[in-house]
């Protein structure tokens, strides 16, 4: 069989070059020039982006015909659930892809943000894909023993210190994460182990997901939840000292909090060591060196450093796998 050998088309985008060589019945098929003229045209294959993008079929894009939604269900509906709807919400899921189980805050939530009630857990692990349980630690065995999961669900536990072997969900897949309720504002760094595909992309809604290689290496960064709550009681002390001092309540609360935020974005965003950044910033005889030398004397790092100990210590030894 003959074949045509098709030259590479001149400012055409790789991904839409021709195969080197066509078979021979493409050379009497005059809409596939038509194809690789409109395709090799930007503009004009912009504009025929921009006509399908706009395509709705009763209201919704053509792609959801065919894409199955994803369930979102929740199982222990407080405070963190309460920042985790607000960050899938603002980070675009429709509110009608969660379900929520109808406990603690659930009928205020779901009032509010119009998200679905599940009859029970039952219901609710029936028609859910990745099901987040968010009960106290003391409640996760119950919570989530004797629901009928199903294989290709995914349960995703944020119970503090409770190992997956607690937790009993048949054939679904178990995965810990452990979020802040900076998810609220989609700023939450989330850890997790074992990383599993589809919830990793509902935790990456919420902000930056860092998969761990372990269980016991996920146990330390749970430490990292109680950080977070003692780098707030920093930010408020400094500010309350400066406002004690005449300055506006208002402007200290901001700077000392974007204080905070400037020092974890620049070791978060480069790859410096830690040592040289502050290293950098330690001039003989200037004030950070003054201060820490204060805290020096006062217990730092040690206080600090026992401080996580003491956290990881509770989270190993709440509940016994
Ligand atoms: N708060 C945080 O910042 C944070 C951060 C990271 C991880 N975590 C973890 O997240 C979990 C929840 O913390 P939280 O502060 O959100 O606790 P919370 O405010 O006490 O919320 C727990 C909720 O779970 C509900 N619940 C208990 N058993 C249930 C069951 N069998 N079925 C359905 N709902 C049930 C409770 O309902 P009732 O009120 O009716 O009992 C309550 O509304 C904890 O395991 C914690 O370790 C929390």
């Amino acid at each position: 069989m003959r074949v045509r050998c098709c030259r590479p088309i001149d400012g055409c985008p790789a991904r839409i070059q021709p195969s080197p060589c066509l078979p021979l019945p493409y050379r009497f098929f005059p809409s596939w020039h038509f194809l690789r003229l409109v395709a090799c045209n930007d503009s004009v294959y912009s504009f025929v982006q921009y006509l399908f993008s706009q395509l709705r079929v009763d209201g919704k894009p053509p792609s959801s015909l065919w894409r199955r939604t994803v369930i979102i269900g929740i199982i222990g509906v407080g405070h963190l659930a309460a920042s985790i709807l607000s960050g899938l919400v603002g980070a675009g899921v429709d509110p009608a892809d969660i379900l929520l189980s109808p406990r603690g805050q659930a009928h205020a939530l779901s009032a509010r943000w119009g998200i679905p009630l599940a009859a029970d857990n039952d219901d609710l692990v029936n028609r859910a894909d990745i099901v987040l349980l968010s009960v106290r630690p003391v409640d996760a065995h119950t919570a989530a023993a004797d629901l009928p999961w199903r294989p290709g669900q995914t349960l995703v536990s944020f119970c503090a210190g409770v190992t997956i072997s607690r937790l009993e969900a048949g054939p679904a897949r178990v995965m810990r994460a452990m979020p802040l309720t900076s998810a609220a504002i989609n700023a939450s760094p989330t850890v997790c182990f074992p990383a599993t595909g589809p919830a990793i992309a509902v935790l990456e809604k919420l902000g930056p997901v860092i998969p761990l290689g372990s269980e016991e290496e996920f146990e330390v960064a749970t430490v990292n939840a109680a950080v977070y709550g003692w780098a707030q009681d920093l930010i408020r002390q400094s500010a309350n000292w400066a406002t004690a001092r005449g300055g506006d309540a208002m402007a200290m609360r901001k700077l000392a909090a974007l204080t905070f935020v400037a020092a974890g974005r620049l070791i978060a965003e480069t790859d410096k060591p830690m040592e040289t950044l502050i290293g950098e910033l330690v001039t003989p005889g200037g004030i950070t060196e003054l201060g820490l030398g204060v805290l020096a004397r006062e217990g730092q790092p040690q206080a600090w450093q026992a401080a996580c100990d003491a956290v990881l210590q509770r989270l190993s030894g709440r509940v016994p796998a």
